[in-house]
């Protein structure tokens, strides 16, 4: 069997399934429009400046990229007031998740985060040789900090918080992240994934920024994928202080951010009134699909992300296979162990009018047939 040529961690890993599996490309070609809502992109788009200087940037494609992005990792350190050589950048945040395990986990190594969340930590924890210790969320679905402690052992390299969380949209008070973070061993590491950071509108909210220069022992991950609307071109990195930023260095592949995507990363940052626009509708957006789906029945709370999570109280799989065909992508989370559960990301209003007439359409129908 070739699978013995394998290296043997791999034999425990599946592909990646987005929102959007393979087997739908072509059922997808058929339909006239399709409102991608399972993938949790910007649906307004990147900012006219970002495509303006990546249009600009192809020009120079026979070039390598900066080795190390240093014009965005500068950019990036005079926004937050860190450093810029204490900035890793990368092919997108999974990239860069990659990249954290890989330079910290040793085959043995545990590695501790809550479940629900983003897959990509199971998988890279798996693949060099790590345990992965997944601990429930708690009632109302949010990291169970005081849990991931006591799991904590001689074992564990690294804990891993996402805030806000994918896929419940849920975060920890920022006091309890800054205390859970001053309460570990010397020996674990904390990665903060802050894929979804730009949408949490509390005033004041600590993020991994303030974090950083109180010298706390984390790593935070960011991205370009979301709210600044550039998922197709890759761009993630992560700041950490110097002894923890030197092994993703390291290990990082040289040219591992492209010449377009950095180009496009550094004029997004400038356009503060793109993403105030982008911040603004989701919040608006949010608001009105909350109501809405409350008057359907359904059970949702406010998210902190660009996404809903929603107990919409019936096979999610059945039900996504009926958005489908009517041309919505949303995400069922029977994966996670929430069957009756779906992940929905904030479209335009447009897209959120039709799914909310579809979705009124479809309870109608069944309604009929009783
Ligand atoms: C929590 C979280 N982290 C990381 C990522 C990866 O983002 P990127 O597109 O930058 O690879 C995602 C993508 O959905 C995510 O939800």
């Amino acid at each position: 069997m070739a699978e013995n040529l394998w290296r043997h961690t791999v034999n425990q890993l599946d592909p990646y399934i987005s929102g959007q599996a393979a087997k739908d490309a072509e059922k997808q070609a058929a339909l006239k429009e399709v409102s991608r809502l399972a993938t949790n992109e910007n649906p307004l788009g990147p900012s006219p400046k970002a495509v303006a200087a990546m249009q600009q940037a192809v020009l120079d494609s026979h070039f390598y990229p900066d080795l190390t992005s240093l014009e965005l990792r500068k950019k990036l350190g005079g926004l937050h007031g860190i450093d810029p050589e204490n900035y890793v950048t990368g092919n997108g945040a999974d990239n860069i998740i990659t990249l954290v395990i890989a330079s910290f986990v040793n085959p043995g190594d545990e590695v501790v985060y809550c479940t629900p969340t983003f897959s990509e930590y199971h998988k890279n924890t798996l693949l060099v040789g790590g345990t992965p210790v997944e601990i429930q969320t708690t009632r109302d679905h949010k990291f169970d900090l005081e849990a991931i402690l006591e799991a904590i052992n001689d074992k564990t390299k690294l804990v891993i918080i996402c805030n806000p969380n994918n896929p419940t949209g849920t975060i920890v008070a920022d006091y309890e992240l800054r205390a859970f973070f001053s309460r570990l061993p010397k020996h674990v590491v904390a990665v903060l994934d802050e894929a979804y950071g730009e949408f949490i509108s509390i005033p004041n909210y600590s993020t991994g920024v303030e974090f950083m220069k109180e010298g706390l022992p984390v790593i935070t991950i960011r991205t370009f994928s979301k709210s600044y609307g550039l998922a197709g071109m890759r761009v993630g990195y992560a700041f950490a202080k110097d002894e923890f930023i030197r092994p993703l260095q390291a290990v990082r592949e040289p040219f591992a951010c492209n010449r377009v995507a950095e180009a496009g990363a550094i004029a997004a940052l400038d356009d503060e009134e793109h993403k105030q626009n982008v911040l603004r509708s989701n919040k608006k957006e949010m608001e009105k699909l909350i109501k809405e789906f409350r008057s359907l029945g359904y059970s949702v709370e406010e998210t902190h992300t660009n996404f809903l999570f929603i107990d919409m109280k019936q096979d999610t799989n059945k039900l996504a296979g009926e958005l489908f065909s009517q041309g919505f992508i949303i995400r069922p989370c029977a994966v996670w162990g929430f069957p009756t559960f779906a992940r929905i990301s904030i479209g335009t209003s447009e897209q959120n009018d039709r799914l909310i007439q579809a979705l009124k359409e479809i309870r109608s129908g069944a309604a009929s047939q009783v």
